[in-house]
């Protein structure tokens, strides 16, 4: 884990790099300027060969040479307005390029967002290469920095663990994270932070009468599992239900996707990682709050015990669903989860979930569908992703949508018509909840990256855990 400490002034700091932020039309800040002025006049004719103005995104890294105790330099622009997203951004980057070495100084004004930027760029999942190059830095010094500033940045760095861990948690292949596995793991990362765990094996599912966790499993060899990582402080300033899809691999079941649309699949747990890597943050952080994050998992396989199409599940509140689409799974499980959720009396209820590939549609790949049933759930969620800096959208839930999900024999049928996909998966969540105000966020699209961009990384992104915690953070006071 990297070290976090205050430093003096830019011309005292020890460190192997030095970070230091330039405004539009190359304005240095004064670490900047300290440094361009003993690197030599030259450098301003090095910059406009590299077109370096100073915007957002623009890093010049310039070797420290014989004039400067740093062996680079880390120019970083951020432009006009230096916001969160920015600095995160340009954290980002750095990080990157600063991967070798071993200290880094920074001097950059808001050490949070910079921080945490650092520490996502420098994320890799690499347990699998033979030859694996992970990132050296293990001391952040802060510039000029005092205790605050370390808070801060401490603070990042409690933040930036949890979104690991759930990058971790996506990243890993399918059949090596059974639904027993992700529980161990939740029960190791949960205890750690303080949390208490109850997990339900298949015996306690069936007991409990959670059929659409038992419906989806049918086809896997792998047993489900619903774990519950309890956040319970002493004097809590409200109670927050936080519930995320665990879906191990969604191989589409016996409604089976095609082999281009499975690659990715392994991914369509990155609700239930957002969730497990939130509750450790607040574990963390210790909130003065009561938070229960609940995380049905299971893989969605087409084996011979297979739930078929037209079967009909009782979910835990006593709801039935006809199956038509065995590969509109998530909403099964969620169903029964959020039942649980609800039976806690939470003040608020969010779920997590990479729900619909409708949602990827309308919203693309960067931004998450933001749902909800009143009572302000939506705004508290939309100001805690703005806080965060995590992109979501408001969508609607209008109830006349409720027909496309009639079904003939059933209380409600598991699939719409060909439109409005994300709307009615949404619409079947919202008859779980009861009258607790929900929230749900589709993150179908932004919980992986198809490519390198800042502080993401190609793979899982960890979507959600900033915005979680961000939430319980609001919630806390
Ligand atoms: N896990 C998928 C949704 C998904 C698709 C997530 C692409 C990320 C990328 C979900 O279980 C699913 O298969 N949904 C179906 C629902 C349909 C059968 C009603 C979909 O979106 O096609
Ligand atoms: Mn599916
Ligand atoms: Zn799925």
């Amino acid at each position: 884990m990297i070290a976090i400490e205050a430093g003096g002034p830019v011309d005292a700091v020890e460190a192997e790099g030095l970070a230091v932020t330039v405004g539009a039309d190359r304005a240095l800040s004064p670490a900047a300027r300290w440094a361009a002025e003993r690197l030599g006049r030259w450098l301003d004719g090095y910059f406009d060969q590299l077109d370096f103005g100073g915007k957002p995104g623009q890093v010049a890294a310039v070797p420290g040479g014989d004039v400067l105790p740093f062996t680079t330099v880390y120019f970083a622009g951020v432009g006009d307005e230096p916001n969160g997203e920015v600095l995160r951004r340009a954290g980002g980057t750095v990080g990157r390029l600063a991967a070798r070495l071993a200290s880094l100084a920074v001097a950059v004004g808001d050490p949070e967002p910079f921080t945490l930027g650092l520490l996502l760029g420098q994320y890799r999942f690499d347990k699998y290469r033979s030859e694996p190059k992970p990132p050296r830095t293990e001391r952040l010094v802060l510039v000029d920095g005092d205790d605050d500033a370390v808070a801060a940045a401490e603070h990042a760095r409690a933040v930036a663990g949890g979104v690991r861990l759930a990058r971790d948690l996506v990243n890993e292949p399918a059949a090596a994270k059974p639904a027993i596995e992700i529980a161990r793991v939740a029960t190791e990362v949960g205890e750690a932070a303080g949390l208490r765990v109850v997990v339900h094996d298949d015996d306690a599912l069936r007991d409990g009468g959670f059929g659409g966790i038992l419906g989806v499993a049918a086809g896997a060899h792998t047993a489900p599992r619903l774990v519950e990582l309890w956040h319970e402080a002493p004097d809590p300033q409200g109670f927050l239900a936080l519930v995320g899809k665990g879906v191990v691999f969604d191989s589409g079941g016996l409604s089976i996707k095609p082999a281009k649309a499975m690659e990715d699949m392994k991914t369509d747990m990155s609700g239930a990682a957002a969730v497990i890597g939130a509750m450790h943050v607040i574990g963390e952080l210790n909130l003065p709050l009561r938070v229960v994050g609940l995380t049905p998992l299971t893989e969605n396989m087409p084996g011979g015990g297979a739930m078929r199409p037209g079967d009909v599940l009782r979910i835990r509140n006593g709801k039935t669903i006809e199956v038509l689409n065995t590969d509109a799974e998530g909403r099964l499980i969620l169903a029964d989860a959020l039942s649980l959720a609800a039976e806690h009396e939470p003040d608020l209820i969010v779920d997590v979930a990479t729900l619909t590939g409708a949602s990827k549609v309308a919203l693309g790949e960067h931004i998450a569908g933001l749902f909800g049933n009143g009572d302000g759930a939506v705004e508290k969620l939309e100001a805690a992703a703005k806080r965060a800096g995590e992109r979501v959208w408001p969508m609607p839930l209008p109830a006349d949508y409720r027909a496309m999900i009639d079904s003939t024999v059933a209380d409600m049928k598991n699939t719409g018509n060909r439109f409005g996909g994300a709307i009615t998966a949404a619409l079947l969540l919202k008859e779980f909840v009861g009258d607790t105000p929900w929230a749900h966020l589709d993150i179908a699209g932004p919980a992986r990256a198809s490519k390198d961009n800042g502080y993401t990384l190609t793979g899982g992104t960890g979507f959600g855990v900033r915005t979680l915690v961000a939430l319980a953070e609001d919630m806390a006071g």
